[in-house]
């Protein structure tokens, strides 16, 4: 089992798709192990987004995922690092795939709706920045023996 973190970003909170997006990864067999409201700072802005505050369109960025309350959510399943990313779509709306949530949205290339971790390191670190350890929950769905065979993981 894997945990990624994802983030409704404020654009999906004002157009009002958390709900939707949200059952896409229940309907897949993600399981919601810690959710909470917020409103990011221009500090955790730059943490979370450490590796993009030296570039051109950082401010931009900032003052987007700041504008705006968001959700911050950790998903758990099989593989769920590379099943989020592959259910997100390409970062730029316009060209993301039909039938990612992106490409299903999105037509920009910053209001994406949806961050999700792109890696084991950037998981760890994001759930981190987000969530205390008490914050996680542990649980295991009734309903997973009908989700996939027992020897499956
Ligand atoms: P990036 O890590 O490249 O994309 P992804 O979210 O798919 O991992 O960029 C982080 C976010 O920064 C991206 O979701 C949208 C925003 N962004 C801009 O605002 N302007 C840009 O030119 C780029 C490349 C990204
Ligand atoms: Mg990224």
């Amino acid at each position: 089992m894997e945990r990624t973190f994802i983030l409704f970003k404020p654009d999906c909170v004002q157009r009002r798709l958390v709900g939707r997006i949200l059952a896409r990864f229940e309907d897949k067999g993600l399981n919601v192990v810690a959710m909470k409201m917020l409103t990011i700072t221009p500090e955790l802005s730059r943490q979370h987004y450490a590796e993009h505050v030296q570039k051109g369109w950082y401010p931009t960025l900032e003052a987007f995922i700041t504008g705006g309350p968001v959700v911050a959510a950790v998903l758990e399943g099989l593989e769920a690092i590379r099943v989020v990313r592959e259910m997100l779509g390409a970062t730029t709306g316009l060209n993301a795939a039909a039938g990612t949530i992106r490409g299903d949205y999105s037509s920009s290339r910053q209001m994406n709706l949806v961050h999700g971790s792109d890696g084991a390191e950037a998981a760890k670190r994001e759930i981190a920045l987000y969530f205390k350890p008490e914050e996680l929950v542990d649980y295991q769905p009734t309903i997973t023996k009908w989700m996939r065979a027992a020897d499956e993981g």
